[in-house]
């Protein structure tokens, strides 16, 4: 009887002495393969485009449950400006840096740009950086921009189109401000102008700083012989450009220009960030990369 007690004993000692090490074992691999995610932004300081990043992390968050998700804005300058009014963002490089401290070893980057222009560019050089970092992150990838495959250029255009659908009517011309660049990428404005063209006629793609300018569409509007154009932001979330260049009372907004033409304008300000079929986009573009990571 004793040697049987004895042997239970002995048994029970056993079995917690196999579950503690398996405890170890699995938490050391949960720690060795801790993942986690970065949003990069551009950044904006208007107050009110706020309530888009929100959207956009809750959309990120439900997408992605239980997972670190973090913020950096790409953009030096309106880091710096923020930082002067007490609002504290993290560059990629300081986010990836905190990470790695934080024990995350694998890390999916998501540009939350629109092209792959000079932003999405210089985030790829941070990733490429920060993989096998000593005693930090270990593997770093990034998913894409908005537009980048043929595939996101027809979704690309049919979310943009899809948003403004209720309001216009078909022969009213759609006019959506992108932000262009100096990149070479800023390429996909023209190319997104080719295949939103085969969806709808009457919808135009111009930037503020590349090509084309409201200058090469106004020609364009003339001879599709349009009444009634409404006014777009091409862009993330409803900042500076969109706010003042776009839809501002300034003789030089593309309102303004318009106006002045004898052109009636509607403007609808929202953010592409703001449409659920564009967050679409960017969330599939991370899912890509998370699933092997
Ligand atoms: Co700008």
């Amino acid at each position: 009887m004793k040697t049987i007690k004895h042997l239970t004993l002995l048994l029970f000692v056993t079995l917690l002495f196999v579950e503690v090490v398996n405890v170890k074992a699995n938490t050391s691999k949960r720690i060795k393969n801790k993942k986690a995610i970065l949003l990069v932004h551009f950044g904006t300081t208007i107050e009110s485009a706020q309530k888009t990043l929100k959207n956009i992390d809750q959309v990120f968050k439900s997408e992605f449950p239980n997972t670190e998700i973090r913020w950096a804005f790409s953009a030096k300058f309106i880091r710096k400006k923020l930082r002067k009014s007490g609002i504290n963002y993290d560059s990629p490089e300081q986010a990836l840096a905190k990470l790695g401290e934080d024990g995350y070893k694998k890390v999916a980057v998501q540009s939350l740009h629109t092209i792959p222009g000079s932003e999405y560019n210089n985030l790829k050089h941070t990733v490429k950086a920060f993989n096998n970092m000593p005693k930090g992150t270990q593997t770093v990838v990034l998913g894409k921009p908005l537009l980048f495959s043929h595939k996101d250029m027809i979704n690309a255009s049919k979310a943009l189109l899809t948003n403004i659908s209720n309001k216009r009517k078909s022969k009213e011309a759609v006019l959506f401000m992108g932000h262009g660049s100096h990149h070479n990428a800023n390429i996909y404005y023209p190319a997104l102008q080719y295949y939103i063209s085969k969806q709808d006629k009457n919808t135009f793609i111009g930037t503020v700083e590349g090509a084309p300018l409201i200058e090469d569409i106004i020609p364009e509007l003339k001879e599709r012989k349009i009444k009634t154009v409404w006014l777009m932001p091409l862009m993330s979330v409803v900042g500076d450009h969109a706010l003042n260049d776009l839809a501002g009372d300034e003789d030089d907004s593309w309102k303004s220009r318009l106006k002045q033409l004898g052109f009636k304008v509607k403007v609808y300000n929202k953010a592409t960030a703001d449409m659920p079929q564009v967050l679409d986009i960017w969330v599939s573009h991370l899912k890509k990369i998370w699933n092997n990571l």
